[in-house]
């Protein structure tokens, strides 16, 4: 008799009708005649050639994407009802009060909380961001009802997290509290530095809309927000089982000692190599694996004739096979099974064996059995992560899972047809293909111990082993149900969002529709989604469109620039979807300066204004903000805003004067966090610091297309004559009592602790130094040297008396004492309270300390630096050879003077001889670069 508890163990349950459902506003008799209609409109759809050239379309036949599709809420391809979506939720939306107006504070929370949970786990993918670190994003961000986006979606976990704002027990489960009318409240300090809880958002469903380039990827997101029949699923996940097992079963089958029957569990295959010394095979398991002490030795000797081997220094044996779905000959690594670990009924425990002769004739058997039904074969296409197969002779699809597994999951494949739940099951299965296949790979380590020996697949790679796991795959899915089950029944019945597939360079959503975008795109060259999802792809007959992808990638011909070109696209299109006044939040994790640099261009560039950027602290728990871009290292949350108010068409009116300038500050102090702080204390908010408003507005006007009309002298002195100064920060008059109030309770900010590694960190170090504290040179010196180890390796040395002298004065003794000194001075020592500016003691006091000048004085200070680094950049422009040493700060005001005078091929000319790395790891360069090459290939 067949083994089968596990399905039995799985609950039996009639088949409910669905009954009638609405649809975009049309009437149907049940959810299938829904889809029925709507795949026949998708169908017409797919005649339209003009539909397919959409950028990102897949690679697939118009069968395979409505096959995959369940329109009009998932499309395999771009999707049409998206406007419908959106027209039919905005109107749904409940009533705000009266005079309600949107205005929100950028936020960052950790992006890597909540991965304990079985929904997170329900299927993988290469990254993941948990739901529940997004739902408080929305929960900030949006009101019950809104509209959220999420053009890089993945699994689809934005549209998970906005579903899940309306389910008071998740919402409880962060730390918040929920009244009975819906209203969030979260723990704040009040005052008097009493915790107390005050509202932050209120209960209810927000909509998603989610789109990837990817079919792998918005399959899962598709699966993963849909609600589905528990109980169907079950039903039809047991009867699909048990059908496979009643043909396939007996692959998996293998006699115990005493000639009873067991079920395999899983069989370890190993590599074979031949011996450097005599060619005779040596199978790596059984020479070079130590089971007993968990570890693979680097050397072993020969079984035949005993010389001393390694790894590397072996050939692979290559055994010659027929491949039925190629109908040829084909050369593979030869891999030999090696272990059997099954189960017998009635034995407790698992049972381990070397496979004997009737395993082995099994194998042969399975080998020489042509599978009855289809397996993809594509031919993988060459990538960047592909020699890894092509190494052992894997070079098409099916030929990444053993004769048995391939025919295990293609008779899978088969049956699914017959249900009614297809694509959830498909889904299901799905996640099971890494494991399925030969990238198995066997934990050694853990071979001496009671844990699993599933060591999974090497993230990030189609990496296969010398020594692999091959599953039942069977055991291995039929567990897996509990957990969709598990997810399942924690989401609610009714909420669908909208999914579907293309490139966010061309997303079709109307203008100024959305209300939020969580995003967490690709991060450079760190994960290849297609080349990684191709084998998921294949089973589901649509593959993704490359052209687009966001990477770096040398098989596709694509460098940093060009991840930064496809970004930039994708965030100008989706920055018209945004309303005005609106946020994005980009969640940007681990990665070297350079890309995280191309991502911020890209946001910018496209149009959004950066608030506020963070990085997770992962040891404290909290954000910082960054200060130095080079030293990223951490989870990175860039918050963003689409300008509203009338600001943008003010502007085109505004920008050749003045007053566009402080019309741009007086908007963007609107959007800047009020205050900051770190457990109890206040900290600094670097972004409200007149030196970074100012690199923001030249920012905009430079992307704007406009001359900037203003000076930094100018911009300083009308920046303290419009707005209010509170600890070296800027403010508007409605935001000032609100810091005051906190500064009171909270004590004076503290400044971020600065790192010093080139000019202008120095500036800016030497500038904290003496601002409340002014020093003399000697005072200065060795708290200067202390800081000087990280100089980075291409930025010119400078002299800390030049500096000084470019950037600060020094008082000779002639004169009345500076303000600067003198209040520093009154305030410390008794006894020079009270005197007179040229009160001969005070001035001896004050003789020699190098102080901050005030805006009015800065200006012939500033002048004077400008023309030297002018000249130095004058020399960078004569030089014939590449820079190896210079210093950035003439680089960058050389850049920006030929920016105002046009003259972009010096820009080009010069940045061509810095080192790349430089210019793609310095904001302001780059973007001056940016905006040379684009205007020269315009003229
Ligand atoms: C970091 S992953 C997103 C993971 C997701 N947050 C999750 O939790 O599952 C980035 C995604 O961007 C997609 N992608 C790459 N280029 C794209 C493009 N031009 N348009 C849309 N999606 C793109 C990749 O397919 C990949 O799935």
């Amino acid at each position: 008799m067949k083994e089968t508890s596990l399905f039995d163990s799985l609950l039996e349950v009639p088949q409910k009708p669905s009954g009638p459902v609405t649809c975009l506003g049309m009437p149907f008799e049940s959810d299938e005649a829904r889809r029925a209609h709507f795949t026949e409109e998708l169908r017409k759809k797919l005649q339209d050639p003009e539909f397919r050239k959409i950028e990102g379309f897949p690679i697939g036949s118009d069968e395979d994407i409505l096959n995959l599709s369940d329109p009009p809420y998932y499309t395999a391809c771009p999707n049409p009802w998206i406007a419908d979506f959106i027209a039919e939720w905005e109107a749904q939306k409940p009533e705000q009060p009266e005079g309600y107006h949107y205005h929100r504070e950028p936020f960052a929370a950790d992006v890597s909380e909540g991965k304990n949970d079985p929904i997170y786990n329900a299927h993988s993918y290469h990254t993941k961001v948990p739901h529940k670190a997004i739902m408080r994003y929305i929960l900030h961000y949006t009101e019950p009802g809104d509209i959220v986006f999420d053009g890089f979606c993945g699994t689809g976990m934005t549209g998970v997290a906005a579903q899940m704002c309306g389910d008071r027990e998740v919402v409880m489960s962060l730390g918040y509290q929920v009244k009975p009318d819906g209203t969030i409240l979260q723990e704040e300090m009040d005052e008097d530095g009493k915790k107390v809880w005050r509202p932050f958002s209120k209960l209810g469903v927000r909509r998603a809309v989610l789109n990837d380039l990817s079919p792998a990827a918005t399959f899962i997101a598709y699966n993963y927000n849909t609600p589905v029949d528990s109980s169907l699923f079950t039903k039809e996940a047991t009867r699909i089982l048990k059908e496979v097992e009643e043909e396939c079963g007996w692959m998996y089958e293998t006699k115990h000692s005493d000639g009873r029957i067991g079920k395999i569990n899983y069989t370890v295959w190993s590599d074979v190599f031949l011996c450097s010394e005599c060619a005779g095979e040596v199978i790596f398991w059984n020479e070079a694996v130590d089971a007993e002490n968990g570890k693979v030795l680097d050397d072993f000797p020969c079984p035949n004739c005993s010389a001393s081997l390694t790894k590397r220094t072996m050939e692979r044996a290559w055994i010659n096979i027929f491949d039925p779905a190629l109908k040829e000959t084909i050369a593979q690594a030869k891999q030999v099974p090696v272990q059997i670990n099954y189960s017998v009924p009635g034995i407790s425990g698992r049972i381990e064996k070397v496979p004997d002769q009737n395993d082995l004739n099994l194998t042969n058997k399975i080998n020489d059995e042509p599978i009855p039904y289809w397996v993809p074969s594509n031919k993988v296409p060459d990538g960047d992560k592909t020699s890894d197969p092509f190494r052992v002779g894997v070079t098409h699809a099916h030929q990444f899972y053993t004769k048995r597994n391939l025919r295990v999951l293609s008779t899978l494949r088969h049956h699914l047809k017959t249900s009614p739940m297809e694509g959830q099951l498909l889904c299901l299965v799905g996640d099971q293909l890494p494991r399925a296949s030969k990238m198995h790979k066997i934990a050694v380590s853990r071979l001496n111990t009671n844990l699993s020996k599933t060591a999974g697949v090497l993230a990030g790679t189609l990496y296969i082993p010398s020594n692999q796991i091959e599953y039942n795959i069977n055991l291995m899915i039929g567990f897996r149900i509990k957990d969709v089950i598990s997810y399942q029944s924690k989401r609610d019945k009714k909420t669908r969002q909208v999914v579907f597939t293309g490139s966010s360079e061309s997303t079709k959503i109307p203008n100024e529709s959305l209300d939020y975008f969580f995003f967490d795109p690709p991060f450079g060259s760190n994960l290849m989604y297609s080349e990684l999802n191709f084998l998921w792809e294949t089973w589901l007959g649509v593959l993704t469109n490359k052209t687009p992808e966001a990477i770096e990638n040398r098989s596709q011909k694509k460098n940093l620039d060009d991840y930064r070109k496809i970004m930039t696209a994708c965030f100008r299109e989706v920055y018209r979807a945004l309303k005005p006044g609106r946020w994005m939040t980009v969640e940007f994790s681990n990665t070297k300066a350079s890309v995280w640099n191309s991502i911020q261009t890209s946001i910018t560039e496209a149009g959004f204004i950066v608030a506020n950027v963070s990085a997770l602290d992962k040891k404290q728990g909290t954000f910082n903000a960054v200060t130095n871009t080079t030293s990223v290292k951490q989870d990175l949350v860039i918050t963003a805003y689409k300008p509203n108010g009338g600001f943008e068409e003010r502007f085109q009116k505004e920008a050749q004067t003045e007053e566009g300038v402080w019309d741009f500050v007086r908007t963007h102090l609107k959007y800047l966090p009020v205050t900051k702080s770190q457990g109890s204390i206040l900290l600094i908010v670097a972004e409200r610091d007149p030196r970074i408003l100012f690199d923001q507005m030249i920012a905009y006007y430079v992307r704007k297309g406009y001359p900037v009309p203003i000076s930094s002298q100018e911009f300083q002195i009308g920046l303290s004559q419009r707005f209010i100064e509170r600890d070296g920060m800027y403010f508007l008059p409605d935001q000032v009592a609100e810091y005051d109030r906190k500064k009171m309770t909270s004590g004076a900010p503290q400044q971020l602790s600065m790192f010093v590694s080139d000019e202008a960190s120095a500036i800016q170090w030497l500038r904290q130094l003496i601002k409340e504290k002014p020093q003399t040179f000697s005072d200065i010196n060795p708290q200067f040297m202390q800081q000087l180890g990280g100089w980075n390796k291409n930025e010119a040395q400078l002299d800390l008396r030049e500096l000084l002298n470019q950037n600060f004065l020094c008082y000779d003794g002639k004169g009345p004492v500076p303000e600067q000194i003198h209040a520093y001075l009154s305030t410390n020592w008794k006894e020079l309270r009270n005197l007179p500016k040229d009160d001969p003691t005070l001035v001896a006091k004050a003789r020699d300390r190098w102080y901050v000048p005030d805006p009015n004085k800065a200006g012939d200070l500033e002048k004077l630096r400008e023309k030297a680094l002018l000249k130095e950049f004058e020399e960078y422009k004569e030089v014939k050879k590449k820079l190896k040493v210079f210093r950035l700060e003439a680089v960058r005001a050389g850049f920006k003077k030929a920016w105002q005078e046009r003259d972009y091929a010096v820009i080009v000319a010069v940045a061509d001889k810095i080192p790349n790395n430089v210019l793609e790891e310095d904001p302001k360069l780059l973007m001056w670069y940016d905006q040379a090459v684009t205007r020269m290939g315009g003229e």
